[in-house]
């Protein structure tokens, strides 16, 4: 009587975990991923995630849930993932993040590469690749990137005799001590060069591309040191950018206005027609075309001090990480695959003007129907990384007292301004004043740094 009952509780026992089985590999994984909205008004955006999500959930056998920051702001954001991640919360999966911040939430993430395609990584441009990886560690791959550009007005350089786009900062200037004269009694608004000059990050990464384009190196090398230390002639060099940029100011190249200005307010007198350049980001060519401008404009690399050094863009970009927190670990990888893929990125392509990571992209018809101009971002893509390591430098590794309080003593001696005494001593329309201005203010508290540098600012290539 007793070898039934224990063949029976056996059976029951061997139904029972089946039958659990079962039902575990019934639920569908869900895998929670926070993002960054492309625009305020995430209604059009949501429609496109969701015709991309629903065939790969049906596929994958896995659930996407996805929610959106709740605000714009690059700073707020980076306190979300920080609280969740500090907290060890399991609740978000997979999180994307700024380009900067990796290096500093390194400790919290999974090291993707057990989990992701070799072939699928191979499709990403290495040098933005390398901006994921921290410690050794591939924590966070592309989703898609940014990189600063030059746009012309093609009509006013015609009218004035010039052919084609400057390659140098001293052909700019020739051309506009001829347009602007020229063109001022038709449009008195009408400025020479417009950037983002405002006391923010936007002026860092505006500042870091004129170094960079005058072979100064970038504010901090790759291997840690400060270009403001390197010798003769390169701290020549930026004292040159410096005395240009303020000579342009006092002669009105650069309007008072421009000094005020970031991205929205760059892109509003350029698409109203009162800018000669403008050094935006590549959705600004979205834009124009959106905006339905009656001029004739192109776009360009931005100028260097000579013609080799032109093409300097910080690059921006979101990349997506998993949380070292998450239940699902490999599943979340495989979100993030998919959000990474050639496949994703050409739809948000497309459908948003962004830009890709996978260099493949810019030969797409589809894509460069949208973006424009897929030579130009093609030439910056492949090119050479200045900073290889900034974000790591700047927000995961140095000590960064220590950094941020030589990085400004020497940027204030490079450049002659005495931002440690009082705040009279700097003048206010010099824009790399404001540059140094708002790193040194970025330095009083080490999240302000992330803050200020993470408005996609992080790395310069040319
Ligand atoms: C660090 O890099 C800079 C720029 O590439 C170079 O000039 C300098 O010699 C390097 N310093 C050291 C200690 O390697
Ligand atoms: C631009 O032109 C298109 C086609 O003519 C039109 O549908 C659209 O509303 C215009 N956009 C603006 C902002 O004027
Ligand atoms: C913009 O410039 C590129 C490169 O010089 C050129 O190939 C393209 O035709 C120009 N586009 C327009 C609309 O002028």
């Amino acid at each position: 009587m007793g070898k039934p009952t224990t063949i029976l509780v056996l059976l029951l026992v061997v139904l029972l975990v089946s039958d659990t089985t079962q039902q575990v590999q019934a639920t569908p994984p869900t895998v929670r991923v926070l993002l960054a909205r492309l625009n305020e008004d995430a209604t059009y955006e949501s429609q496109i995630l969701d015709t991309l999500f629903i065939p790969w959930m049906a596929q994958s056998g896995i659930r996407v849930e996805y929610h959106y920051y709740a605000t714009l702001s690059s700073s707020n954001n980076f306190g979300a993932v920080q609280a969740y991640l500090d907290a060890h919360d399991p609740y978000y999966d997979l999180y994307m993040l700024d380009v900067v911040w990796p290096g500093a939430l390194g400790d919290h993430l999974a090291d993707l590469t057990p989990f992701l395609d070799p072939v699928a990584v191979a499709q990403h441009d290495p040098n933005i690749v390398a901006a994921g990886v921290v410690g050794g560690r591939l924590i966070a791959m592309p989703t898609f990137v940014d990189f600063g550009v030059m746009y012309y007005r093609t009509d006013l350089l015609q009218r004035t005799g010039f052919a084609s786009p400057p390659e140098t900062w001293n052909e700019m200037q020739a051309m506009l001590t001829r347009i602007l004269p020229a063109e001022r009694s038709a449009n008195p608004a009408l400025v020479g060069y417009i950037g983002q000059m405002q006391a923010y990050e936007g002026l860092t990464c505006n500042v870091i591309e004129w170094l960079a384009g005058a072979s100064t190196g970038s504010i901090f090398e790759p291997n840690r040191t400060l270009s403001g230390y390197l010798p003769v002639p390169t701290s020549s060099r930026a004292i040159a950018v410096r005395r240009r940029m303020r000579s342009w100011l006092t002669s009105d190249l650069i309007g008072p206005l421009s000094v005020n200005a970031d991205e929205a307010a760059s892109r509003a007198q350029w698409v109203q027609g009162n800018a000669v350049f403008v050094r935006h980001w590549p959705s600004l060519g979205v834009a124009t075309h959106t905006a339905n401008v009656s001029f004739a404009w192109n776009m360009t690399r931005i100028p260097g001090d000579k013609r080799e050094d032109a093409g300097a863009a910080a690059l921006g970009g979101w990349f997506l990480a998993v949380s070292k927190y998450s239940t699902n670990i490999e599943a979340a990888a495989r979100v993030l695959q998919f959000m990474t893929s050639r496949e994703f990125q050409r739809v948000r392509a497309v459908r948003h003007g962004v830009m890709p990571s996978v260099p493949a992209l810019f030969d797409d018809a589809g894509v460069c129907a949208t973006i424009g101009q897929c030579s130009l971002f093609k030439t910056l893509s492949a090119s050479t990384l200045i900073y290889t390591a900034w974000s790591s430098i700047l927000l995961g590794q140095a000590a960064p007292a220590t950094a941020l309080a030589d990085m400004n003593r020497n940027l204030a001696s490079t450049l002659d301004i005495d931002i440690l005494g009082s705040p009279t001593n700097v003048e206010w329309t010099d824009a790399v004043a404001q540059a140094v201005v708002a790193v040194a203010a970025a330095g009083g508290s080490w999240s302000r740094l992330r803050q200020s540098e993470s408005y996609g600012s992080s790395r310069t290539r040319k």
